[in-house]
């Protein structure tokens, strides 16, 4: 007598869960078309001699006109790659004229930079000689080059040559590294079919993003990265950011009136850790940035479940900071402390360089102190201990 009852019953339960795995498959070939997976490269890659030399490029301070700017200097690991300042400090000691952008998936673009006015990460290193390093000329880091001792580490990035120490080089060993820096997320294993790599709110932004238009303009697997657009197609930007300066963006260089106020479709790989966000850093929550999009870009806000449902699925983006972006050899610092004991006063470890970087946990060690803005000041200096993992690990 219960059978039918039964068998309702069971519909009824199954129903649902049918319903939502047709949902993923068809969210997931849906995303799949649009956007795409990034994959860490393997991990000998890490070890080669040119990307060991990049390594070493990109963390020295001393390779500068005031021998205390890395590239590091204005990439921070504790800002996966970019820089929490509105603007960075120079090797002159002038501010830079954009916000730093991450250098983390950064080769994996056709063009770098705001306007995509660098073809290459080599290009863009050699040029950052005369730039943020504030040398007169690129070859002006050859004789520094030489005296700190790396002429063996150029000839083993490239055997085949037999003047290796170039700015060329430079260059080619610091764009070598930079492919390495790939952070795979969250949202790698939901395309490729683990489907609980996405909470709920998270899949019901990636369905907003992708309805609502994000998408047009942020495709590919990096969500973004390649093709300049407007910033502004439905109103002037600066109206929605409040931007001191009406930057012309691509203008600037082209002078040609089209190219007014365009600039890159940033990608969105990380997003949620790289704040301030746009070109002058004018931002700083990232579900106001989107919702500064949703305005300028698509003619209005979003309502606002809509807008924080976005915000988790960018945070499905972020992937971990390399194991290898640090200072190569960096010391170690440790801090311990106790959930709800944190130290008052800043640490003896304050004279270590902002770039001497974790070695363990960089990832959760950082999540975690970035979380705890008294802590903003220490944070580069935060390691946990390896045996007892930071405070509330399980
Ligand atoms: C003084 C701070 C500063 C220093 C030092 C610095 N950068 Fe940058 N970096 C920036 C800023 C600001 C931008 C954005 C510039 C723009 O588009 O106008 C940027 C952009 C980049 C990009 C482009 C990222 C993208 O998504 O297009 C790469 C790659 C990069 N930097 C690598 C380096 C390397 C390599 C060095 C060392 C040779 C270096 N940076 C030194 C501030 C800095
Ligand atoms: C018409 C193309 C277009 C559309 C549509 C669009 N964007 Fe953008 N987006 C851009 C451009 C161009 C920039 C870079 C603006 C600048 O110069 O600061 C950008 C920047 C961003 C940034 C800041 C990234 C950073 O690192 O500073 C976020 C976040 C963002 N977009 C999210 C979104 C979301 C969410 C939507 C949908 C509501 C959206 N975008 C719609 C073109 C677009």
């Amino acid at each position: 007598m219960h059978s039918t009852e039964v068998a309702v019953f069971a519909a009824l339960v199954a129903l649902p869960v049918a319903g939502v795995a047709a949902d993923d498959a068809a969210l997931r070939q849906d995303a799949l078309a649009r956007f795409g997976v990034i994959e860490a490269v393997p991990e000998a890659t890490v070890l080669r001699p040119d990307v060991k030399l990049g390594q070493a490029l990109f963390w020295d301070e001393r390779l500068s006109a005031n021998g205390q700017t890395a590239c590091a200097s204005c990439h921070l690991p504790e800002d996966w790659g970019a820089d929490r300042r509105r603007f960075s400090p120079d090797a002159r000691g002038r501010n830079t004229a954009r916000h730093s952008q991450t250098v983390f998936n950064a080769t994996l673009q056709p063009t770098l930079r705001w306007t995509g006015d660098r073809t290459s990460a080599a290009h863009q290193a050699e040029r950052s000689l005369t730039g943020s390093m504030g040398f007169d000329s690129p070859e002006a880091v050859v004789p520094l080059l030489r005296r700190l001792g790396y002429e063996a580490d150029f000839q083993a990035a490239f055997p085949q040559e037999a003047e290796p120490v170039s700015p060329g080089n430079y260059g080619k060993a610091i764009q070598a590294y930079e492919e390495t820096l790939i952070t795979p997320a969250p949202f790698d294993r939901y395309l490729s079919g683990e489907d609980d790599a996405l909470s709920v709110e998270q899949k019901e932004g990636l369905r907003v993003f992708s309805q609502v238009g994000c998408g047009d303009c942020h495709r590919g697997p990096l969500l973004g990265g390649r093709g300049l657009r407007r910033f502004g197609v439905e109103k002037d930007y600066w109206i929605a950011t409040g931007s001191e300066r009406k930057d012309p963006g691509l203008f600037e260089s082209t002078q040609v009136e089209s190219d007014r106020y365009r600039f890159r479709v940033s990608m969105l790989r990380n997003v949620a850790r790289t704040g301030p966000y746009f070109h002058d850093g004018s931002v700083s929550d990232l579900e106001e940035a989107v919702q500064v999009m949703a305005d300028v870009q698509l003619g209005d806000r979003l309502p606002e479940a809509q807008a924080r449902a976005i915000v988790a699925f960018l945070e499905s983006l972020t992937g971990e900071v390399p194991p290898h972006y640090r200072k190569p050899g960096a010391r170690l610092v440790l801090i311990e402390f106790k959930e709800g004991e944190l130290p008052q006063g800043p640490p003896e470890s304050a004279k270590v360089p902002r770039t001497a970087m974790l070695e363990w946990g960089s990832a959760a060690g950082l999540v975690l102190a970035s979380e705890k803005p008294d802590l903003l000041p220490y944070q580069t200096f935060l390691v946990f201990q390896k045996s007892a993992g930071p405070p509330g690990a399980p």
